[in-house]
């Protein structure tokens, strides 16, 4: 079942991780690459093997990427320690976060964590994102659009993420992304929302 750890903890020791890029993705690296973002403490969900942490980490944001699959946080600590840098990576479940850290973070970083999640817990998701952002705060998101039947990945489509996310966003971008990695070419849209309290 998707929305168990161990689900996601056997993927990570079977090997067979065929989202990880490998590298941050290169929406994310152009974006940090802009400098438009002034630097806060963001939160990674999902956070795999940690290359977007690492990558928002590297220019000034203070990151914590949350995973609830123990070999993805073990590994990208390791990888974290190996390029120095100040990423941390803790082993939660997403929908915990709000106890912990209510309110806390000026940034959520999503990328092939909304699309993993069983879809009948999207609601749930964005009320946690709304919960652990402080006031203003902003997600920062790829978004997998493929209309593709199943999942994960589970694709969702530019008007159901408005309707998900418009009640407590503003929608300051929600646009097709142009530099995917080859085989995600076409599917994915950039979402830039900033919470409306
Ligand atoms: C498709 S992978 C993507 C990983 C990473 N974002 C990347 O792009 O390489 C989805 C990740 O979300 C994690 N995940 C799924 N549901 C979760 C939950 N409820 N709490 C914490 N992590 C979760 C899985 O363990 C997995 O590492």
């Amino acid at each position: 079942m998707v929305s168990t750890s161990e689900y996601w903890e056997q993927r990570y020791q079977e090997g067979t991780t065929r989202w990880d890029l490998g590298q941050a993705a290169p929406a994310f690296v152009s974006l940090l690459q802009s400098h438009s973002l002034q630097p806060g403490k963001a939160a990674v969900l999902g956070s795999g093997r940690g290359y977007d942490a690492i990558a928002f980490a590297k220019y000034g944001f203070d990151v914590i990427g949350f995973d609830f699959a123990l070999l993805a946080i073990a590994e990208a600590t390791a990888i974290a320690q190996a390029r120095d840098s100040s990423a941390q990576f803790l082993q939660r479940d997403i929908f915990d976060l709000p106890a912990e850290f209510s309110r806390y973070f000026h940034y959520i970083i999503e990328h092939t964590c909304f699309c993993a999640i069983n879809p009948q817990q999207r609601q749930d998701y964005v009320k946690l994102v709304r919960e652990i952002l402080q006031p203003r705060g902003e997600l920062i998101a790829i978004f997998f659009t493929h209309s593709r039947p199943g999942g994960p990945p589970f694709g969702v489509s530019p008007e159901e993420i408005k309707q998900y996310f418009a009640t407590d966003f503003e929608i300051l971008k929600l646009q097709p992304i142009t530099n995917s990695v080859p085989a995600r070419q076409g599917e994915e849209h950039f979402g830039h929302f900033r919470l409306k309290l």
